[in-house]
């Protein structure tokens, strides 16, 4: 397979390998909305047991696998708690209000997107009165390639039971956070009533997310499916990928970790980048440039065979800076990087 640009975009944009391809071929397929596509109920149960959960269900996008855990979780009128900056509320569309009258309250995180425990502990609601009873605690981890400390998950959760909320984690990217600090996925599936996990970023397949939870809660979470047009047919097609990626490609993450450190220390070499240094912990590297210059750079990159997403401004000290944000994957290695930090090196203001 040919190759024309290394895209720093997102790890969403890697392709199948071959041998994944070759999974997907020669997948045992079924039609999975009558319950009976073999390969379907293989990664289910694979994933289920992973995260030592009972249930699990299978789901064409991290968006939608988020969307039904809320809606599984709360009912119209009740309040769900999560992070400013967390996918569920600031990039699915609104889903969850707009669907299912579900009241989003987003706390301020820090940077690294912990949510502070006093914070949290003010802002449950009882629902005695005018207020809208919260019902959720969601979470997410890796936090915008940041790793949550467990420690921390572990003390909000906790709280949240205390006060008779469920507990859900956007676990999209939990594949990077296990990689990165050995713990496994069951201690975190033992905090949480419901997980997320995307099988399409850093894993590699094409389509899919995997969402687990007790056996009450998951078919409730199918009924959802189906009413949302998520149920498929030969799916198994897409979960013999998604088999394949959880099979081979979670201790290879670190290899992406690696190269946002080696990307980082590239950049660092330059005087235009200030790399944030306390931000890296996996595939995500983050280097902000002085904003006169943001579009012309953005420009550079992209003219030389590159994909890189525009930088997003942010303020550091009461000054405005535009955030570069690049994003390692499977498809991406040294030789890549060379490329892009050779285009930024050559780059006259
Ligand atoms: C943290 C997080 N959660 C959920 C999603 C949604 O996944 P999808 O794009 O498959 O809907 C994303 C997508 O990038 C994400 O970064």
């Amino acid at each position: 397979m040919q190759k024309y640009f290394s895209d720093f975009r997102s790890d969403t944009v890697s392709k199948p390998s071959l041998a994944m391809r070759e999974a997907m071929r020669m997948a045992d397929v079924g039609d999975d909305d009558y319950g009976d596509d073999p390969t379907v109920k293989e990664l289910e149960e694979k994933m289920a047991a992973l995260l030592g959960k009972p249930s699990a269900l299978f789901l064409p996008s991290g968006t939608q696998s988020n969307l039904i855990a809320i809606l599984t979780h709360c009912q119209r009128g009740e309040e769900l708690i999560t992070g400013k900056g967390y996918h569920v509320y600031a990039w699915e569309g609104g889903g969850a209000s707009a669907l299912g009258g579900v009241v989003v309250n987003p706390l301020m995180t820090d940077e690294r997107g912990s949510i502070n425990l006093d914070e949290l502990k003010i802002s449950i609601k009882t629902g005695s009165g005018h207020e809208p009873p919260s019902k959720l605690l969601s979470l997410e981890n890796t936090y915008c390639g940041m790793v949550q400390p467990i420690e921390a998950l572990k003390m909000l959760t906790q709280i949240a039971r205390e006060h008779n909320l469920s507990t859900h984690l956007d676990g999209a990217r939990l594949a990077n956070a296990v990689a990165k600090t050995n713990n496994s996925f069951a201690e975190y599936g033992s905090m949480f009533d419901s997980i997320s996990i995307c099988l399409s970023k850093g894993l590699g397949a094409p389509v899919g997310s995997v969402l687990v939870g007790g056996p009450n809660f998951i078919d409730r979470a199918r009924r959802q499916r189906k009413q949302l047009g998520g149920g498929m047919r030969q799916s198994g097609i897409l979960a013999a990928a998604a088999l394949y990626a959880i099979e081979n490609n979670v201790s290879r993450l670190s290899e992406d970790h690696q190269n946002a450190i080696y990307l980082a220390q590239e950049l660092e070499k330059n005087s235009l980048f200030q790399v944030r240094n306390n931000l890296i912990d996996t595939n995500i590297v983050y280097a902000d440039i002085q904003p006169d210059i943001a579009d012309a750079m953005h420009l550079h990159i992209s003219s030389n065979q590159l994909k890189v997403n525009f930088p997003e401004p942010v303020i550091i000290n009461d000054k405005i800076w535009f955030r570069f944000r690049f994003v390692m994957h499977l498809d991406i290695n040294k030789e890549d990087i060379e490329k892009l930090t050779a285009s930024i090196n050559s780059f006259e203001c």
